[in-house]
């Protein structure tokens, strides 16, 4: 059964997100479904052959599965509340009977990002009540205060400074009912920048506490980020210690920094929880420089980053679970949510939540493979750049409800394409929330483009399973050894350390692989057991990004490991795939000219059939033709091989099309027509038999369904996959060859 096409003019009611993106024939996934609308929605999960509504593939088309998912589901409007702080039980400390708990000493150093916005930077907690908290924030006055009650103390008279440290020193006395305290800043290396921030400050004497008296049991939790409603920092906290009664505790915040735990470094097992992953590994108030890798010197990296738009787990109620059959074909599946149109409303409501489903353990069912390239989806999450326009595209396509969505709930968390509110990069993101953009037809780039490649593979008859990214992460090279051939996504662009070894090893044992896009293998991510869903990026250095790590951050807090480009890591994509980025452009695509040298070469069978009009290929297409939006270059100097053939290439784009940053020199001046800006499709052998077929360009995606798929583009990617699906192996080439 096909379905029509997913409206565009239909405003989002229902979202939801899948506990898993990855999963296995047998294996059972659980949904969470929300709706502004509640009430009763219908449930199926359909599979999805292609999810591009738009005239770049062959059109949408879905079909139902049978499951034992509930045909009809209750769906609640749940909540998504963002906003990362971390909570410490103070459990179990002893006190004499005859000492009751008569002084509380908190300090803590603290960086405020929006020192504008009223916020709560530690919070202690009383058993007694929310008015017997000690509090120390911000004002909307923008002065450190310590609240306990009615009482406010201002630590400091001088409003706070933005991107300043300040030590916070909070001693409230129970006994006496006073709070008394002070929030000094730290020197810094710019004499002139102290000079009007001076550590004299009038500051609280003693004032009364509306309640108080000692407190036999003591307070009860501490909470760095927030209150005790939860978070309300956008800024740094760092070294937190806290006197309570005969009690000295303090916490290490470079401890366990891939995990979730706040660790006891006072040797009293209060250890506290950090919720929705606050950003770790950054530097704190003693950071100098003189270390840059955390690992070396850890209280330098004594703090952590919370947010307030930070959301890593939406934390719903479940909806509904399903048991995959163990006989269910590999493929691109969704859960699909509809509800009924109501008055004046011309079609239902609908949303669709993808998971990619591999075939049961030891069962592959096929040689082939197309990859589904769930780190890239991570870091294009709900990303804004349609609508907020990142400062490299030139051209925005028109908005869905997806993206009207996302601009209307920026609880759902960012994408690694923003900044934070605080202008501070986003470092995570998750896949344990709705991620609007993850939806056939929603966006682009991306997985509704993959689907057009799943579609085209499918088209060949060929047969292929699906895997994802997380799989090769998780297994390495044993979730590939089932398979031949392994077809990329459009833009295979975020690659951890175990996946990138993993395919570098499919390939040395005879893999043959075929990178359908552009601008792949670039970004170094990183995964933390402790936070399944979610994933770390560090743009250090340098490469096409949208902001820069931090001074001192370019150490992944997960796994410790250097962040940035994998070309700066040794590890140029040219090494692997036999081109690199090379520029972006989005104004328009174009042909690829052929090489005509290769036309009676070792790969004239890729040449079969391939329909050459006036020396191009490719010249119908999403755009104008297969060549555009980010491409790949042959550069042996960047470690493409030296025996690959270049088959085509395009050069004659629009002046939009620019190198990439990494290939600028001392000025941004380059020449016209730049010798940079080149896409390549190369072909060359590996090890064992293998083979790699590289399209270096983006938009090749979009040109594979023109004319029913009777066109060059596809021809010669139907050559390709045809002979790398063949077990012959391909020969040592000649070096005459
Ligand atoms: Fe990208």
């Amino acid at each position: 059964m096909t379905s029509p096409p997913p409206s565009r003019n239909i405003p989002k009611l229902i979202t939801g997100y899948a506990d898993r993106w990855s999963v296995r024939a047998g294996e059972s996934v659980t949904v969470y479904g929300s709706s502004h609308r509640p009430g009763q929605a219908e449930l199926s999960l359909v599979k999805i052959d292609c999810g591009d509504p738009t005239s770049a593939g062959p059109g949408f088309s879905e079909h139902e599965v049978e499951t034992n998912l509930p045909s009809v589901v209750e769906l609640a409007d749940q909540p998504l509340v963002p906003g990362s702080w971390a909570s410490i039980e103070l459990c179990g400390l002893p006190q004499p009977s005859d000492t009751p708990v008569d002084k509380i000493r908190l300090t803590f150093s603290f960086l405020a990002t929006v020192a504008g916005e009223p916020q709560s930077l530690a919070s202690v907690v009383d058993p007694s009540g929310a008015a017997c908290d000690l509090v120390v924030g911000i004002s909307p006055e923008g002065q450190a205060t310590a609240t306990v009650g009615n009482s406010i103390l201002v630590l400091r008279q001088r409003p706070i400074v933005e991107q300043r440290w300040y030590d916070v020193d909070v001693t409230w006395s129970l006994a006496a009912n006073t709070v008394k305290g002070t929030a000094c800043p730290r020197r810094t290396v710019s004499p002139g920048r102290d000079l009007l921030e001076p550590a004299e400050d009038p500051y609280g004497i003693d004032i009364k506490t509306t309640p108080g008296g000692p407190t036999p049991a003591g307070p009860t939790r501490l909470i760095l980020g927030g209150n005790r409603t939860g978070a309300d920092c956008d800024g740094r906290i760092a070294t937190p210690a806290l006197t309570i009664g005969l009690h000295e505790l303090r916490w290490d915040l470079a401890a366990d920094m891939a995990g979730s735990t706040v660790v006891d470094a006072s040797g009293h097992g209060c250890h506290g929880t950090f919720y929705q992953l606050p950003t770790r590994a950054v530097t704190g108030p003693d950071w100098d420089g003189t270390y840059q890798r955390w690992t070396d010197h850890p209280p330098h990296w004594d703090a952590v980053h919370f947010h307030k738009d930070e959301l890593y787990d939406a934390g719903w109620e479940p909806t509904a679970t399903v048991d995959l059959p163990e006989d269910l074909p590999s493929g691109i599946y969704a859960f699909r949510f509809r509800c009924e149109p109501t008055d004046g409303e011309a079609q239902p409501h609908e949303d669709r939540i993808p998971i990619f489903v591999r075939p049961a353990v030891g069962k592959p069912t096929a040689q082939v493979a197309v990859l589904m390239s769930s780190a890239t989806y991570l870091a294009y999450a709900n990303h804004r750049m349609l609508f907020e326009g990142a400062n490299f595209i030139a051209s925005r396509s028109s908005l869905r409800p997806e993206h009207d969505y996302i601009r209307a709930h920026p609880e759902l968390g960012r994408s690694m394409y923003e900044e934070h509110a605080d202008g501070s990069g986003v470092m995570f993101s998750s896949r344990l929330r709705p991620v609007l953009n993850l939806r056939p037809g929603a966006d682009g780039w991306n997985f509704t483009p993959d689907t057009d490649i799943n579609a085209f593979v499918e088209h060949t008859g060929v047969g292929h399973d699906i895997i994802g990214d997380e799989d090769i992460h998780a297994e390495g090279a044993q979730a590939l050894a089932p398979y031949r051939v392994i077809v990329t996504s459009s833009h295979p662009e975020y690659w951890s350390t175990n996946m990138l070894n993993a395919l570098e090893s499919w390939q040395k044992s005879g893999g043959r692989l075929m990178y359908l896009g552009g601008n792949g293998f670039y970004w170094r991510v990183a995964f933390s057991d402790a936070w399944p869903g979610a994933m770390e990026l560090r743009r250090a250095e340098d490469g096409v990004r949208n902001w820069q790590t931090g001074d001192g951050e370019s150490y992944h807090a997960f796994g410790g490991e250097y962040g940035g480009l994998w070309r700066r890591l040794g590890r140029a994509p040219n090494n692997l795939v036999g081109v690199g980025f090379a520029a972006q452009g989005f104004d328009k695509a174009v042909p690829f000219d052929v090489n005509e040298s290769t036309l009676n070469s070792r790969a004239a069978w890729i040449w079969d059939g391939v329909d050459i009009e006036d020396g191009k290929i490719g010249t119908s297409g999403l755009g104008g033709g297969a060549a555009g939006q980010e491409i790949d270059r042959y550069d042996t100097r960047l470690g493409s091989p030296e025996h690959a053939l270049v088959l085509a290439s395009a050069t004659k784009f629009d002046p939009d099309m620019i190198r990439t940053k990494e290939e600028f020199g001392g000025s941004v001046s380059y020449p016209d027509p730049d010798p940079y800006v080149r896409a390549d499709i190369v072909f060359y052998e590996t090890p064992g038999g293998g083979a790699v077929f590289s399209a270096s360009s983006i938009s090749w995606f979009g040109a594979l369904a023109r004319g029913g798929y009777d066109n060059s583009i596809a021809q010669m990617t139907t050559n390709v996959l045809t002979r790398f699906a063949d077990p012959e192996p391909f020969p040592i080439p000649d070096q005459q060859d």
